[in-house]
Order: structure tokens, then C-alpha cells, then sequence
């Protein structure tokens, strides 16, 4: 059966709501990427792009915080240093029916910093308790931050840990920590996703430092196998590129990391998860969409190209769905044009990816 209908996740009390998350990434997972990513993890936290507040509150609502009910878990992250302006925020993110607001304090884009928050908040740890204070005076739903270990050549953890010491006062609980600094000039955001060094452990010495706090790691992760080792020292571990490119590394948290393994044995009558089961979700949902929205099913089946990495015959069945030429055909169309380059997609039970490419 394919999560397409029931709210997730709220069953699994043994485990951290924030021990397998999707990281938010702009332009990347919008409404149509989280469903794609739901079909495929029942119990993986969501998270939205970074929305500015002042493109929440001087924008369209609608545009930036329509979200499906079968998404959920599913946070909205905020970019913003106001209190007043997040709080406002937080409260329509509660009203629009989001199970938590993380503020961002990792991103280093100029533009961002322009506007004096994401990454260069670090620096104002004080301003960041009045921010997740007032936000959290204004919802019930957790309020969380994302963050970096540093800002540009600071390389002491006690710059971190004093960080998340001031800000856990305010009342955070919910750490998620980018494992590398971010540098404030002379490096693009991709670049500041690549060039400053990964110190995972940092982020293991936080949980030591704050064994009451839930801290969750995030940064270079690509396989199940890193995942499984963090988090013997962390609450939980957050993917953003990997989750994205190779979706299907996915199709094994919920047995592997949930110890839901119904999907996977029949255990509640549903047959076992394959891609094909998936696609045939995504077309249902591109007509819906296009029906309901006007959305052309390209601007969904971009978050799909990576569905079948691994796979003998990916490169084509990619090519396909990318093809402008085939924007005026329907999406069923496309889609058997595409799946004619691929093999048959057997069911994958757990274990049988190691590193979300499957040997061919
Ligand atoms: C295309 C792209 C957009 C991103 N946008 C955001 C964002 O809106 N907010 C944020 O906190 N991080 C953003 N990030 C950073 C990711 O959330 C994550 O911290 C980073 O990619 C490191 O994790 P990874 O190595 O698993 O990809 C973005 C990353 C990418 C690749």
C-alpha cells in the first residue's frame, strides 16, 4: 500500500520524531518533492525550503504554504530575525497545519545575510533565544533550530556549544547541526556545502555535552550504513543531497531505522514498495495537481529523475522525463516512453540496498 492517504508516524513512540529527516533545500523540496519522498518513507520528518518572513507576510500564503495532509510529519522552516515577524509566522505555519517550525541559522547566501539572518545568527545567540522565545509564546508545535558548528575560521567547539547552550534556555530542544562552518565571504552557498570541512564529531560531542537536548546531525551523510553509525551517537541524522538525487536510498528507513516492517512483509496486507508502484502514485498525483492547480506535470516529475538511479537503463529513462520536447504530452504518455528503457522493477525488501544504488 502507498502512504498516500493516512497521517504517518505518530505510532512509532520509541523513536525520536527527528531520527531520520529530509533536509529543507531551496527550490528542491517544494510540495511536490515531499510527496514524492512521502510515498516513499512513511515516518522521515519533511521539511519545506527556507520561506523568508517577508515572503510570508507580505506574499501569497497559499503559494508559499500549501502542504498535502499526507506529508506529515512535516516542518516549515523560516528564515527571519525578527521576533514579532517569526512569531507571526510560526502562527500561520501552526494555522496551516505544520507540525513544527525550524528557523534557519545555517544559511550563508548573501542575499541572506543581507537581510541579517540564516548562518550570521550564530553570532547572536542572544537575538536567536528571542526569536524561538516569541515563537514559541505564539504556537503549541515544536520550534527548532538548524545550524551550522561555526562561522568562517572560529574553530573552537565552545563557540558551537555556548550557541546551543544560550538558545536551549529559551526552551529549544531540537538541535539539527550542519557539521561544517559556513563561511561568510568568498564562498557560494553550493561551494559553503562542500568546501569547509565535515566534523561530524562536533556534533556527537554535543549530544555528550547535552545528553537532554535532541540533537540531530546532518552533513555529507549518503548511505544507510553512515546513517546506522550516527546514530549510535546522535538522536537523529538528516539528509539533504543524497535523499534528493537517490530517492530510493529511502525505500528502506521505514523497516530498516522504524521497525516498520509492514510495507515490507505483507504484515498489514500491503505489497512490498517498488518504483514502479511509486510512479504510478506520481502520475495520479500530477493529474490531480494539474487539475486542481494548473501545475504541468514537469514542474513534479523534476524531483523524480533520480527514481531509478542505479538501475540499468536510468540514464534514458532520466533523459525521457527531462525531454522539453515532450512537455505538450500527457504524463502517461511520457511515462511509457520512459519506462520502456528500464528493466522491470523488482520488490526490494530491507537489506537489499546497501548504498541506494542497487547492484545491476
Ligand atoms: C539545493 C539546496 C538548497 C538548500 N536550501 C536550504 C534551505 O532552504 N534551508 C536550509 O537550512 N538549508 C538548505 N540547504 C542545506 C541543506 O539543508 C543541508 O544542510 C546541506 O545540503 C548538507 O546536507 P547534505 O550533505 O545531506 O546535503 C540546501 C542545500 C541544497 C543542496
Amino acid at each position: 500500500m502507498l502512504n498516500t492517504e493516512k497521517a504517518p508516524a505518530a505510532d512509532s513512540p520509541p523513536f525520536s520524531p527527528w531520527r531520520l529527516c529530509v533536509a529543507p533545500m531551496l527550490d528542491w523540496t517544494d510540495k511536490h518533492c515531499r510527496y514524492l519522498h512521502r510515498l516513499i518513507t512513511r515516518h522521515a520528518r519533511l521539511y519545506t525550503e527556507m520561506v523568508t518572513c517577508g515572503a510570508l507576510l507580505h506574499g501569497s500564503l497559499r503559494r508559499h504554504l500549501r502542504r498535502d495532509e499526507m506529508e506529515r510529519p512535516v516542518a516549515l522552516q523560516l528564515g527571519g530575525s525578527d521576533p514579532a515577524e517569526l512569531a507571526q509566522c510560526a502562527r500561520l505555519g501552526q494555522q496551516w497545519g505544520y507540525d513544527e517550525i525550524n528557523l534557519n541559522c545555517g544559511c550563508p547566501s548573501p542575499r541572506v545575510q543581507r537581510g541579517a539572518f540564516g548562518a550570521c545568527l550564530m553570532t547572536q545567540p542572544r537575538l536567536v533565544a528571542d526569536c524561538v522565545k516569541a515563537m514559541r509564546d505564539a504556537v503549541d508545535i515544536p520550534v527548532t533550530v538548524k545550524h551550522r558548528i561555526g562561522i568562517d575560521r572560529e574553530e573552537s567547539h565552545a563557540f558551537v556549544r555556548d550557541f546551543v547552550g544560550e538558545v536551549a534556555q529559551a526552551g529549544c530542544s531540537v538541535f539539527i547541526v550542519h557539521a561544517r562552518n559556513a563561511w561568510l565571504e568568498g564562498l557560494s552557498p553550493k561551494e559553503n556545502r562542500e568546501v569547509p570541512p565535515l566534523r561530524h564529531e562536533r556534533v556527537w560531542q554535543l549530544k555528550r555535552d547535552f545528553p537532554q537536548l535532541t540533537i540531530c546531525l546532518n552533513g555529507g551523510v549518503s548511505s544507510n550504513e553512515q546513517i546506522a553509525a550516527h546514530l549510535a551517537h546522535v538522536d537523529g541524522v538528516m539528509l539533504g543531497r543524497a535523499a534528493y538525487h537517490h530517492p530510493w536510498l529511502m525505500s528502506e528507513w521505514d523497516a530498516r531505522f522504524f521497525g516498520d516492517a509492514g510495507r515490507d512483509t505483507g504484515r498489514d496486507a500491503a505489497p512490498p514498495l517498488t518504483r514502479e508502484a511509486v510512479e504510478r502514485a506520481m502520475l495520479a498525483y500530477m493529474q490531480a495537481e494539474a487539475a486542481q492547480d494548473g501545475t504541468p506535470w514537469y514542474a513534479i516529475a523534476r524531483h523524480m529523475l533520480g527514481l531509478r538511479h542505479g538501475l540499468r537503463g536510468a540514464r534514458a529513462w532520466r533523459q525521457v522525463w527531462s525531454d522539453h520536447r515532450l512537455k505538450p504530452l500527457p504524463p502517461e504518455a511520457v511515462w511509457q516512453r520512459a519506462r520502456q528503457h528500464t528493466e522491470p522493477d523488482a520488490p526490494e525488501g530491507p537489506g537489499q540496498i546497501a548504498d541506494g544504488v542497487r547492484a545491476v
